[in-house]
């Protein structure tokens, strides 16, 4: 306990939430239709390379402020001085997963549909067109916000029971599972006939799709999926105890989950070429394409079900810590329960995402869900990624910064030194250059 607030009480906890955390949708539904879409190596490439030269030490940033204030965001943006010029900055972040929570949650629902569709059978000898229309119809009715309030509702009950109960002791189940049943779909994909033309497609660099938009796709990809520039992070790292050592931590979390990534790409495009589909079908792919691929290989139903339960399981870690980030600011800032706070973010959220689930029918003229993707994967994420560095960089004291990275389990000074110098110079220009670019 730092200051009577309670810990994760062991380093698998730590890792299992944080990965948790950042293994999600971005991974298996969005990494691999970015990739595919976006130039498959070339795409790759830049992805990695943002990931490991800026994601790591924005973690560490992250990691950072959290640790030394004990305080989500925006807190952590007052610690070391008395002004609350910086709050505004946490405030993005607090925007960002209410409009992450709103539309992550509707995706999330859908993979409680497809499991029961899955185990039911229902896709068994179906076209793609039956396909098709099915999921269309499916996502633009009231069944699909039901299926979004489940989800809701059982992630307000991890989040009832806190920091070790709820989130430590899920995350812990969970994610092994979550290995188990990735492995299992890899062994599988490595004796698919198109397994080497999937390989060759997500790795094989097409550089003339580089374009700068491509690029900020692959920032805010990267930052997506490492659940970046929100303050997700920094809201977890504030229940770390001081042992935990934070760019290690970082690097682990940050391969696992690029590990991930590239099997879920390693799963499904050998499968979609092995049964002739196209791999640019975009957000629709995991929906409608794999349910019909799934049918076509023996024991379709069985992969079936276990592919949308790893879909399920992923989104749900990652939905629990970003309604942590809003759980946390409730009730650091208003001194509130973590039932009051819970049952504010459940009912904020229950409203938001269904606008966002009804943007696939009656409300398709606002299109919410598109919108609220947008802005907080492009725009409030890389932001707040900016003013984490900045913070970190040139605001916050150095001693407590060096404190945190290198004085506690830390890192040799070299080492320090360098994501001091990346967070202080390189993400930051970074960031701003592709920010913009992309916005041009
Ligand atoms: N990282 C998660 C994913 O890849 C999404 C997420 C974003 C989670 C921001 C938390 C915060 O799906």
């Amino acid at each position: 306990m730092a200051g009577g607030r309670t810990e994760f009480s062991s380093k698998l906890g730590v890792i299992a939430a944080t990965v948790g955390s950042a293994v999600g949708l971005g991974n298996i539904w969005r990494f691999p239709y970015e990739a595919g879409t976006h130039g498959g190596g070339a795409f790759l490439i830049c992805y990695i390379f943002f990931v490991l030269v800026i994601g790591v030490p924005v973690i560490c940033a992250e990691f950072t402020m959290g640790r030394a204030s004990r305080l989500g965001i925006p807190g952590a943006f007052r610690y070391g001085h008395n002004s609350r010029k910086w709050e505004g900055i946490g405030y993005l972040g607090i925007l960002a997963a209410i409009l992450i929570l709103g539309f992550y949650s509707v995706v999330a629902g859908w993979t409680f549909e497809y499991i029961i569709e899955s185990v039911s059978g229902a896709f068994q000898d179906t076209t793609a067109d039956e396909r098709h229309i099915h999921f269309e119809d499916f996502i633009s009715g009231w069944r699909a916000v039901g299926w979004t309030i489940c989800f809701l509702i059982i992630n307000a009950i991890v989040s009832l029971g806190g920091v070790q109960k709820g989130i430590e002791r899920v995350s812990n189940i969970l994610m092994p599972l979550l290995f188990l049943i990735l492995l299992a779909f890899c062994i599988n994909s490595a004796f698919l006939p198109g397994f080497n033309e999937g390989v060759s497609f997500l790795f094989h660099p097409d550089f003339s799709k580089l374009t700068p938009d491509v690029i900020l796709s692959a920032l805010g990809q990267a930052f997506f999926s490492l659940s970046l520039g929100m303050g997700c992070l920094v809201t977890y790292s504030s229940y770390f105890s001081d042992r935990t050592p934070l760019v290690k931590t970082a690097a682990q979390i940050a391969v696992l989950d690029t590990l991930v990534a590239i099997l879920s790409g390693l799963v499904i495009f050998p499968a979609v070429f092995s049964f002739g589909m196209s791999p640019a079908e975009g957000p629709t792919l995991v929906f409608e394409v794999l349910p019909g691929i799934f049918n076509l290989m023996p024991g379709g139903m069985i992969w079936s079900t276990l592919f949308f339960l790893l879909l399920a399981v992923a989104s749900l870690t990652s939905i629990i810590s970003v309604s942590e980030i809003v759980v946390t600011f409730l009730s650091d800032e208003f001194k509130i329960s973590r039932v009051k706070s819970t049952v504010s973010v459940t009912s904020i959220t229950l409203v938001t995402s269904t606008l966002c689930s009804l943007s696939f029918g009656p409300l398709k003229w606002l299109n919410l869900f598109n919108i609220f993707d947008y802005v907080s994967s492009n725009i409030l994420m890389t932001l707040g990624g900016l003013g984490v560095c900045i913070f970190v960089g040139w605001r916050m004291s150095p001693a407590d910064a060096r404190e945190e990275l290198h004085g506690k389990a830390g890192v040799p000074m070299w080492l320090y030194s360098t994501v001091m110098f990346i967070i202080k110079y390189l993400a930051p220009v970074c960031i701003g250059i592709v920010f913009i670019a992309g916005l041009l």
